[in-house]
């Protein structure tokens, strides 16, 4: 979708339609004042025989109103003027976007950024329209023979009532990185395992890597048995699909400024390995390299907003499966890092595979360390689909993910990574073990990365609650891309 923000008058844009507020008790928003005015109060005149009530999320649309070039003017409910915030602005945006999808228009004039929302800015109401509208036409039917009918809505205008400030266009822009990036992540979320493997992967970040000019580095096998890399190795030993190790450099920053890595669990598919997981639902399983996504996704957003940073996209990328060659419960490897695991359970293979990666990621002397995951399903049961699971070794370093997560509606709530969890770990026959028991089986997770994480500021998001949707709205979701582009764009602005 293209989106452009300028200043123009409601009753003279020429658009398909153009979309204005209503409070509830028939106040106009300032916007929907002047256009009822050109029109000689029709506005008015539908609210007094309570056509419109202005309750949140209701809507109404009106064709061809005089004094109006528009061909279509919807109204939208916003809810009571003084309660006006950051969930109505919302609840308004997915009601408008939910209206105009059951209309042919092809273009559409919002007149939102006029509205108070309470302790919200003006950047953040740009962010908001344009992830509720790219989500509002995402589609995932490449591989239908014939793809549903497809939403009509191309392009969006924010209309404004002066000119808008080079803020709002950079605003603009972000967010419209922003959103390319999840749909990225959603694209690659979604594909099946038999197309999106560690290869396909790799080529996805090479392809990435041209486009931006970036630096890419694929490691493979052998290349990764150089380097110690066995935690790693024990994962895709059952595996057809060759592993591969996947680096992408963005370099936006001082040559000196230390980089940003991101670090993403890249499993293809999770089959469970020889602890094979139950069949029910596990083809979701397929949603186990989201984590991976999310970087890449992420990455490009830095690239295409040319942010002033140095970032780093690690990915390790494996399947897990079972065969004669697989990992046994009991094996013991000895990672990168010269610690040995007790593998007593298969299906515990993220924190293997990035443990390795958080072991590699220290050759870039990195400023932060973050890795995203969709590690453990006791993530899902502590959270929900609402939030991510937060961890990290440093408190600075969380607040400012949390903060970007709620600025962001990407939400993820901070857990403890207290020393008493880590003796869950311990093993009678190497140095840890890889499964700390069903108590706190994310933090225990958590636990097990920190010990490569010494280095380094470090967090880890739990994504497995929130990366994707099951049931009838089976699909990926793209987060936590709106969290960690955020927190990158707030170390940017902090850094010029
Ligand atoms: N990829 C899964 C975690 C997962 C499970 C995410 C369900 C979303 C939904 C991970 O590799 C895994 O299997 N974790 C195990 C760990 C356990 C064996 C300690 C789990 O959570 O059951
Ligand atoms: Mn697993
Ligand atoms: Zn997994």
């Amino acid at each position: 979708m293209e989106f452009s923000i300028k200043q123009s008058s409601p009753e003279n844009q020429r658009s398909a339609c153009v979309v204005l507020g209503v409070f509830e008790g028939g106040q106009l928003s300032p916007a929907a004042h002047i256009l009822d005015q050109t029109s000689g109060h029709q506005l008015s005149d539908l609210i007094a025989r309570g056509d419109m009530t202005g309750k949140t999320g209701t809507t109404v649309i009106l064709q061809t109103l005089s004094g109006v070039t528009a061909e279509r003017v919807l109204l939208v409910g916003l809810g009571k003027q003084d309660e006006f915030g950051a969930k109505q602005f919302r609840e308004m945006l997915l009601a408008t976007f939910a209206a105009l999808k059951n209309t042919i228009c092809k273009d559409a004039a919002l007149y939102f950024t006029d509205l108070n929302v309470k302790d919200r800015d003006e950047a953040w109401k740009i962010q908001q329209i344009v992830l509720h509208a790219a989500e509002s036409v995402y589609r995932s039917d490449k591989l239908k023979s014939k793809p549903a009918d497809k939403p009509s809505l191309r392009r969006l205008l924010l209309g404004c009532a002066v000119k808008p400030a080079n803020t709002a266009q950079t605003a603009l822009h972000q967010a419209s990185a922003t959103a390319h990036g999840m749909k990225l992540a959603k694209d690659l979320g979604n594909l099946p395992g038999n197309i999106c493997t560690p290869t396909y992967l790799a080529e996805q970040a090479q392809k990435i890597a041209d486009e931006h000019k970036l630096k890419v580095t694929i490691l493979e096998e052998k290349d990764m048995e150089k380097l110690g890399m066995h935690a790693l190795l024990s994962v895709t030993r059952g595996s057809r699909q060759p592993a591969k190790l996947i680096t992408l450099e963005y370099r936006g920053g001082d040559k000196k400024q230390k980089p940003i890595v991101l670090v993403g669990k890249g499993l293809t598919f999770d089959s469970g390995g020889i602890s094979l997981k139950p069949s029910a639902e596990m083809d979701e399983m397929k949603y186990d390299m989201c984590g991976a996504a999310s970087v890449l996704g992420t990455l490009q957003a830095v690239a295409e907003m040319a942010l002033k940073l140095n970032v780093v996209a690690i990915i390790p990328s494996s399947e897990n499966m079972p065969d004669g060659a697989a990992s046994k419960p009991g094996d013991i490897v000895k990672s990168m890092a010269g610690i040995t695991i007790e593998i007593l359970n298969t299906d515990a293979e993220g924190r293997l595979i990035l443990c390795d990666a958080l072991t590699y990621a220290a050759k870039f002397e990195p400023e932060t360390v973050i890795d995203i995951a969709t590690l453990t399903g006791a993530c899902v049961i502590a959270l929900g689909g609402v939030a991510s699971g937060l961890f990290s070794n440093q408190d600075a370093l969380a607040h400012e993910l949390f903060e970007a997560g709620n600025y962001s509606n990407d939400k993820a709530w901070h857990m403890p990574l207290w020393d008493e969890y880590q003796q869950q770990l311990d093993s009678n026959f190497a140095d840890m073990q890889n499964i700390g028991g069903r108590a706190a089986g994310s933090v225990t997770a958590a636990c097990f990365l920190s010990r490569f994480a010494k280095e380094y500021r470090w967090a880890h998001l739990d994504i497995a609650g929130t990366a994707w949707k099951s049931g009838k709205e089976k699909g990926s979701t793209g987060r936590p891309v709106p969290m960690l582009t955020r927190f990158l764009i707030n170390r940017s602005n902090a850094t010029k």
